[in-house]
């Protein structure tokens, strides 16, 4: 909380007005509640105009114009969605990812640098400045070199998705280290890394946007599938802590929690039949995708066996957005209302 500053209310509300007159009553900037704001003759402080969303105005929860920003794991699925989508809504994207095998301990298939490619030329069709990078999340040194670099080159960093992840589907009693240790290394140790590699940048520039993706598995536990849900249950500890630590410095860190998305990461066999156990029916040992997806969509409130990564790239521009000015600390659910059944 800041101290009380009648002059920014003046220049707000004088803007507010001085709007509706331009626009002949369609006014650009609107305080909803004009000043004076005051209880018994007192003034009552307010968030510095830095750090507030401020007043109304249109588009300031879709606008990145100007903004650069970095999105991890970018070569495909929900990274390649949330870079893309920056993009068509102002920011100059860094796309930067492995684009290559992760670990054996992964049930997907690799990305391959021409998909990498794919969403720097995706990018670039809105008229963005776009570029890809191949590294490792895990490789902390690399990180901060690319921090530095892109800090020189752009001259600054406003927003770090930290979306990279692998997944492995196998029973506690049955993994091996490979499968608890290597997945937990490069979700939550390369989550961890990529917040610890962008801050200093941001701390410098007292200003910043972090973007974990969790999932709702890092909400509820999973059947066949702990070290994946211990590593996004661990982006949530990391997520609060870091947004506890670096809000004194005008960052914020919020989560996405995504429920089921058709991508790379989850279009296999396996898959299919786990999001279908999931919902206690009995499971066919080949299910067709239409059979999960029949199977699942009933218990979806809105009625989807799944989303598409289009469906979640929205809510990171507006966590990126100014309008997201005075959310940190926070998860953002966008499950087609699967979470509605988890507390
Ligand atoms: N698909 C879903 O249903 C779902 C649901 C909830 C959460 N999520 C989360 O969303 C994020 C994106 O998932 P997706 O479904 O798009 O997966 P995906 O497999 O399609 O894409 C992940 C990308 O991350 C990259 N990557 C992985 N490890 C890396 C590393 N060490 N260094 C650099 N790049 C690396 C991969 O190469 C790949 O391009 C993940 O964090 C995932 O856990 C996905």
């Amino acid at each position: 909380m800041q101290n009380y500053d009648p002059f920014r209310r003046h220049l707000l509300f004088s803007a507010a007005a001085a709007g509706a007159a331009a626009a002949g009553g369609a006014a650009a900037q609107i305080r909803t509640d004009p000043p004076p704001h005051e209880l018994d003759g007192k003034p009552m402080p307010e968030p510095n105009a830095s750090v507030s969303a401020g007043p109304v105005r249109p588009g300031r929860g879709s606008t990145l114009t100007g903004k650069v920003a970095l999105v991890t794991g970018a070569a495909r699925g929900i990274g390649r969605a949330i870079a893309v989508e920056f993009a068509a809504n102002g920011a100059d994207v860094i796309a930067l990812d492995i684009a290559g095998p992760v670990s054996a301990a992964s049930n997907a298939v690799p990305a391959t640098p021409a998909e990498l490619e794919e969403t720097v030329r995706l990018i670039k069709t809105y008229g963005r400045r776009g570029e890809a990078i191949r590294a490792d999340i895990r490789d902390i040194g690399a990180l901060r070199r690319i921090a530095d670099d892109i800090d020189t080159r752009y001259g600054r960093i406003d927003i770090v998705v930290a979306n990279a992840a692998i997944q492995r589907w196998s029973p506690l009693v049955e993994m091996t280290d490979a499968d608890w240790n290597d997945v937990i290394e490069n979700n939550l140790n390369g989550t961890a890394n990529t917040i610890r590699a962008f801050a200093p940048t941001f701390i410098k520039q007292r200003k910043g946007r972090f973007i974990l993706l969790s999932s709702m598995q890092g909400k509820h536990g999973t059947k066949d599938a702990a070290s994946y849900s211990a590593s996004k249950w661990g982006i949530i500890g990391l997520m609060k802590s870091a947004a506890i630590e670096l809000g004194q410095y005008d960052i914020t860190v919020n989560a996405l929690i995504p429920g089921l998305v058709d991508t790379p990461l989850t279009r296999y066999e396996t898959r299919l039949r786990e999001s279908m156990a999931e919902t206690g029916r009995s499971v066919p040992q080949h299910p067709t995708p239409q059979e999960a997806w029949d199977v699942r969509a009933p218990t979806v409130p809105l009625r989807v066996g799944w989303l598409e990564p289009e469906d979640i790239s929205p809510a990171a521009v507006f966590l990126a957005s100014d309008a997201a000015n005075m959310v940190t600390g926070a998860e953002y659910e966008v499950t087609g209302g699967d979470s509605a059944k988890d507390i």
